[in-house]
């Protein structure tokens, strides 16, 4: 009877798996604060795509992990084709091609020597406008790697609609664009700091969301959608429902909602310790979020959460 009436349904399909390649390591390194998430050799990455794929999962979307000596101001090795996200999604996608949806991330903090995601002007501001034009070239780049999606996760004004004038006029009207919409300065990022070997130091709070905001994601959805975006996203997502309802409520194109390391490393070390039951609040954390209104869940869980779901058919 409970199945019958269930309002909300979650399958493997909803899933996007976040996922780690690094530069210069010949195994793959689990990430101490994100336990069963890895830095990933090449491949590696194709194997654990492959576990995905075979729980069912339809998207994976791709972090790289430069060498420390390769990140400069710029964050060149972003678009650079050589570069290891490049190099990772081009492999990937002459692995799979079509039969996984490959995201990039398209954004230049795991690139860069400062760990900002955009460039610095002369008083060490990030500079919004100098940054779109690599967030252009990083994009045209991954595209012609083999990306079907890029996204931009720097949250710079206008990106949107650069990215999408730039793929367009390079010929990539095809490639969608997953926009961090609504991203806020949060804290629940941390151990994806780890996970990125981030140079970072201070915070992004010049160009991420104030949690106490929810009137400006609103605006911050409805100008990616004018500026041409394919899906918008909210991030983080258990402690944003609210955010999530709200951008669900008035988006006409897919919203997804990014279960970031942080959600992520605290199921895991309460599970760990017996304090909760992990696997259960693994999966109602997930169903909480479908119910407020995502369609996609990006999820560290992905390839586990899918293998329950589908024990559960
Ligand atoms: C920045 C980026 C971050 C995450 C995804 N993209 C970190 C940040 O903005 O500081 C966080 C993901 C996570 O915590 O799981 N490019």
């Amino acid at each position: 009877m409970r199945d019958l009436v269930a309002e909300t349904q979650l399958s493997p399909r909803d899933l996007i798996l976040p996922m780690f390649v690094a530069d210069g390591i010949d195994q793959p390194k689990e990430i101490s604060s994100m336990p069963g998430v890895y830095q990933h050799t090449e491949e590696s990455l194709i194997q654990a795509i492959r576990e995905a794929q075979e729980a069912g999962v339809r998207c994976v979307d791709i972090f790289g992990v430069p060498r420390e000596e390769d990140k400069d101001a710029q964050g060149s090795p972003a678009w650079d084709p050589e570069g290891v996200l490049n190099r990772a999604l081009t492999r990937v996608r002459k692995e799979f091609g079509n039969d996984i949806l490959i995201m990039a991330d398209t954004c230049l903090d795991e690139f860069t020597d400062h760990g900002h995601c955009g460039v610095l002007d002369s008083q060490g501001r990030v500079d919004n406008d100098a940054t779109l034009e690599l967030y252009v070239a990083m994009s045209i780049a991954q595209a012609r790697a083999g990306a079907h999606i890029v996204s931009p996760s720097g949250k710079m004004d206008g990106q949107i609609g650069a990215i999408r004038e730039g793929l367009d006029a390079a010929g990539f009207e095809d490639v969608a664009i997953m926009a961090y919409s609504a991203k806020y300065a949060s804290a629940f990022f941390g151990p994806f700091r780890e996970a990125v070997g981030s140079s970072l130091e201070g915070d992004r709070r010049t160009y991420q969301q104030d949690p106490a905001n929810y009137r400006e994601s609103m605006l911050e959805v409805d100008l990616d959608i004018e500026e041409g975006a394919d899906f918008v996203m909210v991030k983080p997502a258990l402690p944003y429902l609210d955010v999530l309802a709200g951008t669900a409520e008035r988006s006409p194109v897919p919203v997804a909602a990014y279960q970031v390391s942080g959600e992520y490393a605290m199921i895991k070390a309460a599970g760990a310790n017996g304090w909760v039951d992990e696997q259960a609040v693994m999966m109602e954390s997930l169903i909480s979020i479908k119910r407020a209104g995502a369609d996609q869940i990006f999820t560290y869980f992905a390839t586990e959460a899918a293998r329950i779901l589908n024990q559960q058919v």
